[in-house]
């Protein structure tokens, strides 16, 4: 089992949504934090809050994770400040909803930017840095439940989280001799931001499937904590991801549409 307490976590998108949630709960077990994202004023409220209420020590570091060296960056300025990195939870993504054709080529290459990009590189220099001071830690991608069918009309958000799935699959196994969790988050619908930016309108019987930022991070930190490969938080969740995973594409990507249009 891995403990957070007196350890340093690195959340990208801790701005609003789901990371805020992982800083907030991370924070009440006396981990230290490093927070990224791009809106710096929200990120200092969070540090300012979490410090007075915690006394835990936070980190704030305003980054566009679409810019080609954000990552290299970020991974530069902690080296500088002296801050070991023991948790990192790859939180930040974007989704651009509608018909491939008619999203601008820019938007789909930074869904990938971050998506992809961002979250492999940290992955590589943060791993790294961990299996060479050789005390294991803790990785968090974090995927969707999209990722388990291709999706028309959302089509390169759900294969940038099918990369997610899979890449953290993997490290999951290979990173294991090194005590190195690697734990992938597939979430179902959840109350945040994303919904409305990612252009979706879930005001039907889709609400009731729609979970809260705290018991997402509530049970992904638990599952990262056991070093568990994959975790879909919700029940309801979890048995459409069985089905998504299991039945006809050509049934899946219908639903899947569906359920995100
Ligand atoms: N909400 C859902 O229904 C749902 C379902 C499945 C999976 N997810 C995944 O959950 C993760 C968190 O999303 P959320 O639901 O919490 O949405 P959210 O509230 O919109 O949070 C997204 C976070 O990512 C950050 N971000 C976006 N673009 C960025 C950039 N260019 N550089 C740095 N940071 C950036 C945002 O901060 P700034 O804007 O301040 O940069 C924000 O902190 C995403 O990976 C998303 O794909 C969400």
């Amino acid at each position: 089992m891995f403990h957070f307490q007196h350890k340093t976590a690195l959340i990208t998108g801790a701005s609003s949504g789901i990371g805020e949630a992982f800083a907030e709960q991370l924070a009440q077990q006396q981990c230290n934090l490093v927070i990224v994202a791009r809106r710096q004023d929200r990120l200092d409220s969070l540090k300012a809050k979490l410090e007075q209420q915690h006394g835990i020590k936070v980190t704030v570091i305003s980054s566009d994770l679409a810019q080609p060296l954000a990552s290299a960056s970020i991974y530069q300025q902690l080296k500088t400040l002296g801050i070991e990195v023991n948790i990192l939870i790859n939180n930040a993504g974007i989704g651009h909803h509608g018909a491939f054709l008619d999203v601008p080529s820019a938007q789909h290459l930074s869904m990938l930017a971050i998506n992809i990009h961002a979250l492999t590189e940290l992955t590589h220099l943060f791993a790294s840095d961990m299996k060479a001071r050789g005390q294991g830690g803790a990785i968090l991608l974090v995927s969707s439940i999209a990722a388990f069918t291709p999706i028309p009309q959302f089509a390169t958000y759900a294969a940038s989280k099918a990369y997610v799935l899979s890449l953290g699959q993997a490290l999951n196994k290979e990173l294991k001799n090194d005590r190195i969790g690697v734990t992938v988050l597939a979430p179902g619908g959840v109350a945040t931001e994303f919904m409305a930016a990612s252009g979706q309108h879930i005001d039907d019987w889709r609400t009731k499937a729609i979970m809260t930022a705290e018991a997402v991070a509530r049970e992904s930190l638990d599952a990262l904590a056991k070093g568990k490969a994959v975790i879909v938080p919700g029940l309801l969740n979890k048995a459409s991801s069985l089905f998504l995973a299991h039945a006809p594409n050509v049934v899946t990507m219908t639903l899947g549409e569906m359920a995100t249009s």
